[in-house]
């Protein structure tokens, strides 16, 4: 039987603010637009520390609050799609600064799926026993990869880091992953080649083919309507698939976690899957999304606020650029 028990959450947000009233100081936009088709006021952004920074940060605080010694950590999964490096792995990084010396360490990259996805891969090393006590951290320091001239993807982002560590638990749990590959011009960050100094090297073809702004397409680009679309559809299916699985009905659990992109996208899916909203954790209002770190850093929030307790059943999914989408039930 696979299962998991989190036995540590941690959570770092920068310190500088970025508020709706910012963003009309730079673009066309407003307070109203924004807060009434996103639900999002204010997001933080890493001015000038890097991703590995804020990843290390929420590590140390999941690690104190689960009361392990970083030698104890046999294993460091990093989800992340902004990292500081191509490699070594921010896990790598992670694993040096917090000390973790009997750590094997590697990361997973599935856009704002990544936690997810992570947790799944750590509940199947846990299974065999060789591996006790393993770190997930999901960090993203999404602002270098924002068009901060584009008024419709830049105000959605914010960056952040959420952590847990994750040990066998003795009760069950479920899981459900997708991916799409197909509509993956939907939402996409295009590394830049364009300093190589190979003389051999040409356009690159096979991928401008599917790039259809001419400008900056080393940064993010989003149809913001078909990730929409995808957003809703995804929650609902991942909820329901996980809920089959777990031979469970949506009254069994007791606390749903949802990625943070959109506070329309999250009513949208509670509604059609009759969820009751007192039970759905919403904290995009001052965190914006931050991509893979949205759901740890909503588990350490609410473990701060006391709302975990032991013998509780929860939902988590996610959904983002690959397009990829999953939800874990477990109970704590
Ligand atoms: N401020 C003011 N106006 C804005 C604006 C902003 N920040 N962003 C877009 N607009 C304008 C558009 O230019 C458009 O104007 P027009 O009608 O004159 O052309 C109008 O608002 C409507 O744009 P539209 O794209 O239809 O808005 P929308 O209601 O679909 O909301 C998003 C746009 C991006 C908020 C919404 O599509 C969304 O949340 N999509 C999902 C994105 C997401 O979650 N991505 C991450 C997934 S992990």
């Amino acid at each position: 039987m696979r299962g998991i028990k989190i036995i540590g959450t941690g959570m770092y947000v920068p310190e500088t603010a970025a508020d709706n009233n910012w963003f009309s100081t730079i673009l066309d936009t407003n307070d109203e637009w924004i807060y009434s088709r996103t639900g999002i006021r204010e997001r933080r952004i890493s001015t000038d520390k890097p991703n590995y920074y804020m990843a290390v940060q929420a590590a140390n605080a999941a690690i104190a609050d689960s009361g392990i010694d970083p030698a104890e950590i046999d294993l460091i999964l990093a989800a992340t799609c902004s990292p500081d490096f191509f490699y070594p792995a921010l896990s790598c990084l992670v694993q040096h600064y917090i000390g973790a010396v009997n750590a094997a360490a590697f990361d997973i990259n599935s856009a704002c799926t990544g936690f997810i996805n992570a947790l799944d891969t750590a509940s199947r090393f846990l299974e065999d026993g060789d591996y006790r006590n393993i770190l997930i951290v999901a960090s993203e320091r999404l602002a270098p990869h924002c068009d901060y001239t584009d008024r419709t993807a830049s105000i959605l982002f914010g960056d952040g880091a959420g952590a847990a560590v994750v040990t066998k638990g003795d009760k069950p749990m479920w899981s459900y992953l997708s991916a799409k590959g197909d509509p993956f011009n939907a939402l996409y960050c295009k590394v830049d080649q364009s300093r190589s100094n190979c003389p051999l090297l040409k356009e690159d073809s096979e991928v401008s083919k599917f790039i259809d702004t001419e400008a900056k397409t080393h940064f993010m680009q989003m149809n913001g309507k078909a990730v929409y679309k995808f957003a809703v559809d995804a929650m609902n299916t991942a909820v329901t698939k996980v809920l089959e699985r777990a031979k469970l009905i949506k009254e069994n659990i007791d606390l749903y976690i949802p990625h943070q992109a959109n506070a329309r996208i999250i009513e949208a899916a509670v509604k059609s899957l009759g969820l009751p909203p007192e039970k759905v954790y919403v904290n995009l209002e001052n965190h914006g999304n931050t991509s893979s770190a949205c759901i740890p850093t909503a588990l350490a929030e609410l473990s701060q606020q006391g709302r975990i307790k032991d013998g509780m059943t929860i939902c988590m999914v996610g959904f983002g650029a690959g397009l990829t989408s999953g939800a874990i039930v477990y109970s704590q």
